[in-house]
């Protein structure tokens, strides 16, 4: 089967990438490389991927560029592309998150419109929900995102579900709780944590440490994305994908310096605009449905990362 995964270059669209390659599917992946953070980590994902028989790369934008000769074939889209970060989305950040959020996930959906594509995974966030005060938060929760980021992801989200019920695109959404593991983004907090602890260079805590998130191992994304692709759902639905283990940012300190065996040197800074307090997710639907259920706990999966972090320091 030929599947598209857009953000291939990203931390989660070059792991889902590996992954086809290595269960045998034949995956063309599309970038921009956007400057959100270095490109030079996003063409190392690539490096890794390249040379693969069975891998195409388009470096497309799919804000503005023509896509059709990259969905030639095309059986199958994972829609991992998209201007991520919650505390970058303000003030003239937010024009990048309306078009890689928005205009790029309307123009692919257009794109393939007329295709007969069996499914279409979109990657939402679990920012889609904002403050929320029931936990474990439901997909039928209120949506009420507390970013402009969470609001250009649920638009993105709606989006998919209009073109699912308006032409039958198969989409199905994920709603991914802060996907951590080998190869996060440089941006978030365990990567940046496991950084200080090998360097010295203090980690930059926000406000109190007392956020707390639902952390899910890039792995267990990955399985998610492959019981949507298997699964009947086409209809638009959505899932959360949270990996059932909470900890706050000053547990995450201790869980990662026991990781590294050495402290986290830490510089206390203000608290950011658009950071929620706590999340934490129902998976029931994820599990009855389409049968996942994640198996990676958080210090298993931190460990993990420590050792892809060493590693990619020698490589
Ligand atoms: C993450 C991703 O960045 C989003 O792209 C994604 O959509 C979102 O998860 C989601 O689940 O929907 P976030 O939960 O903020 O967002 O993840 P981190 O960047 O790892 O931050 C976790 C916590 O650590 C936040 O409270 C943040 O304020 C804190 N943090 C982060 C720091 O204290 N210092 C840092 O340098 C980075």
């Amino acid at each position: 089967m030929r599947v598209l995964v857009t953000g291939v270059a990203g931390f989660i669209g070059a792991r889902l990438a590996a992954e086809l390659l290595a269960r045998g599917f034949n995956v063309v992946g599309i970038d921009a490389l956007t400057d959100y953070y270095s490109v030079l980590v996003k063409k190392s994902r690539l490096r890794k991927l390249d040379g693969h028989a069975r891998f195409q790369f388009h470096p497309l934008d799919l804000s503005r560029d023509p896509l059709s000769q990259c969905l030639t074939g095309v059986e199958s889209v994972f829609h991992c592309a998209g201007q991520p970060g919650v505390r970058a989305s303000w003030s003239t950040g937010f024009d990048e998150h309306v078009r890689n959020n928005l205009v790029a996930t309307h123009r692919l959906l257009e794109a393939i419109v007329d295709r007969s594509v069996s499914k279409f995974v979109y990657s939402s966030s679990s920012s889609v929900y904002g403050n929320q005060v029931h936990f474990p938060t439901v997909e039928a929760a209120p949506k009420a995102p507390f970013s402009p980021y969470g609001v250009s992801k649920l638009a993105a989200e709606n989006l998919c579900f209009v073109y699912a019920a308006n032409y039958g695109v198969p989409v199905v959404s994920l709603r991914y709780f802060t996907v951590f593991g080998g190869g996060q983004r440089p941006d978030m907090a365990i990567q940046r944590m496991i950084e200080a602890s090998l360097t010295g260079a203090p980690f930059p805590i926000y406000g109190d440490g007392r956020q707390e998130r639902d952390f899910t191992h890039v792995t267990d994304v990955i399985e998610a994305n492959f019981a949507a692709l298997e699964s009947p759902s086409d209809s638009g639905e959505v899932y959360n994908i949270a990996g059932g283990s909470t900890a706050t940012v000053a547990q995450l300190l201790e869980i990662v310096s026991s990781a590294t065996g050495r402290p986290v040197p830490v510089a206390v800074q203000g608290s950011q605009m658009g950071d929620v307090q706590r999340t934490e997710a129902s998976t029931d639907a994820a599990q009855s449905v389409l049968g996942w259920r994640p198996q990676v706990s958080l210090d298993d999966g931190v460990r993990e990362q420590v050792d892809w972090a060493l590693q990619d320091r020698v490589g």
